[in-house]
């Protein structure tokens, strides 16, 4: 199956756009092709609003980070006025990246011929040459668009995508109750996972793997009940369950009750579980009564992912002088459960990679998992001809 025109053809999907309770998954190549995957980066992550960090993580005046998404080379910079810029990390001379992992800097010099750039992107110097056609205005960094919401950086390379703020509907009324413009990033864990970015999606949806593969782990928190919501029943493009459970869900069961007091002025049900919503196409939010985390999946081709782990808690629980001992308990928390969903998502894709079509099935613990699936087809396959 290596024909691109085979490959998508609609007719392939016809299961996968069943009601859930009779549908398939998506077909194994869907999971493995590089021309399944080149496709969606550039109709799902070139076209989306893609979370990049929180504001957070770059408090500073000159503070900067770098990060690939989808393949994509961005500087995030948080400038001299304190705004906070995205751009191509690519050098307006010949190419080069300009900065890499994460620091504070006066200026962005490249490490090749050593233009440098001020903070706004606009070219400063350009060391030994004093050509007359070099235009420095003309010279700038190309900016990548960049929107908040709640502290919460979003980029996109579409200059025609819809503003964040209708992209993301109604969820940043729901998120409000955990204030996440206080936010702080304390620690961010990478995993480079040897699996396809949408299993991924998947098995954050999929509560059904929960007594099995965190078995020792998360399961031994009693769950009460479950609430699920697809991207067609949100108003914003992005899937959400809400766990009912005691306790936090940001610490195992040995740990409940040596954390943080609750975050101020939760009400209703977010006082009863957790809230899971993940921004398609690849960000997963969870938002419990005392901490909240965020995985970040940043696909590197069919079969490989890197998954951040980021960890947050309120400016107030960050100043409490025992802040570094309590959270720990929670580092620890991720520290396990990761591992644990990294082995079943890699067994996943080995089992996926077959030479010869064979349908699966969904079950009634896995809606969400089938909506998602739908929504990636929506944008990889031309509806079939009536
Ligand atoms: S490529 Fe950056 S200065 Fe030459
Ligand atoms: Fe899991």
């Amino acid at each position: 199956m290596n024909n691109a025109a085979e490959l998508f053809h609609p007719s392939h999907f016809a299961k996968v756009r069943l009601p859930a309770y009779e549908a398939e998954p998506l077909p194994h190549w869907a999971y493995t092709s590089q021309a399944w995957y080149d496709r969606e980066v550039e109709r799902i992550f070139h076209k989306a609003w893609n979370y990049i960090a929180h504001k957070s993580q770059i408090p500073n005046q000159g503070d900067y980070m770098t990060r690939d998404i989808a393949g994509v080379p961005v500087i995030l910079v948080r400038g001299k006025d304190d705004e906070v810029r995205a751009f191509y990390n690519s050098c307006r001379h010949r190419g080069s990246k300009i900065l890499w992992d994460e620091g504070n800097c006066n200026r962005m010099r490249c490490p090749y011929h050593s233009w440098s750039y001020e903070l706004d992107g606009s070219l400063g110097t350009i060391p030994l040459i004093d050509d007359d056609h070099l235009v420095k205005s003309e010279l700038s960094l190309h900016a990548v668009r960049l929107e908040e919401m709640n502290g919460f950086l979003f980029i996109t390379f579409d200059a025609g995508a819809e503003p964040l703020s209708s992209y993301l509907g109604s969820l940043p009324k729901e998120w409000a109750a955990y204030g996440p413009d206080d936010f702080v990033c304390t620690r961010r864990v990478v995993h480079q996972v040897k699996a396809n970015w949408k299993l991924y999606f998947e098995n954050f949806n999929d509560s059904l793997h929960v007594p099995f593969v965190h078995r020792s782990t998360l399961a031994r928190q009693k769950v009460s009940g479950r609430q699920r919501a697809s991207h067609v029943e949100t108003d914003g493009r992005y899937i959400a369950h809400f766990t009912h459970h005691e306790g936090s869900r940001g610490l195992l069961e040995e740990d409940q009750g040596r954390g943080f007091p609750l975050f101020e002025g939760l009400e209703g049900r977010y006082l009863t579980g957790t809230y899971y919503p993940c921004i398609l196409p690849a960000t997963l939010f969870a938002f419990t009564i005392d901490s909240a985390w965020v995985y970040e999946l940043n696909p590197k081709g069919p079969g490989l992912t890197e998954v951040a782990l980021t960890s947050f808690f309120s400016k107030d629980q960050v100043a409490r002088p025992d802040f570094e001992e309590v959270a720990q308990r929670y580092y620890r928390r991720g520290d396990i459960i990761v591992p644990e969903d990294n082995f079943v998502v890699e067994r996943q894709q080995e089992g996926l990679s077959l030479p010869v079509g064979m349908s699966g099935k969904f079950t009634s613990m896995e809606t969400l998992c089938h909506a998602f699936d739908n929504w990636v087809l929506d944008q990889m396959v031309e509806p079939q001809p009536a």
